[in-house]
């Protein structure tokens, strides 16, 4: 483990009472120092900082959407396609966005520009359909808006 991540996964420690409720604020600052994901070495650098197994923080990072276990691209989207979402139109709007970055929801572009996925509700349902874009939330996206965020983004790309 560097140096960097390990003291401050070593501090994060000394606020809980115990270890093993600091594996998921561990987990989430590893995947920042990771560049979006938790490669294998990361859950031994938390394990080894916390005093728990590799395994005990597989089975923490498998379970929430927010944390990842394969490589994102530069942009991550990421579109609600829970109850109310998926009333307001989500299903469209995930189209939309495949057509538009040329990819299906699940995977990465070949230039590792974009990631495109489905999650469970981001807690916004009275602003549905609402796309989580490099973890800020966008709000009441429709299937006709995709157009000019994709190219927002390839804006920011250059
Ligand atoms: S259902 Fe989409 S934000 Fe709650």
């Amino acid at each position: 483990m560097t140096t960097a991540i390990y003291s401050r996964v070593q501090k994060l420690r000394k606020q809980y009472p115990e270890p093993t409720s600091a594996v998921l604020p561990a987990l989430r600052l590893a995947q920042e120092e990771h560049g979006g994901w938790l490669p294998p070495e990361a859950l031994r650098e938390v394990a080894d900082a916390l005093d728990v197994t590799p395994a005990f923080c597989l089975s923490i990072a498998s379970f929430y959407d927010q944390l990842r276990l394969e490589p994102v691209g530069r942009h991550l989207v990421e579109v609600c396609t829970n109850v109310s979402c998926a009333l307001a139109g989500a299903q469209q709007v995930v189209e939309a966005f495949e057509r538009g970055l040329g990819i299906s929801a699940g995977t990465t572009s070949a230039d590792g520009g974009f990631t495109l996925g489905t999650v469970e509700c981001l807690g916004g349902c009275g602003w549905a359909t609402v796309v989580a874009i490099d973890n800020r939330h966008r709000l009441r996206v429709q299937a006709e808006d995709v157009a000019g965020i994709i190219e927002e983004l390839h804006a920011r790309e250059a």
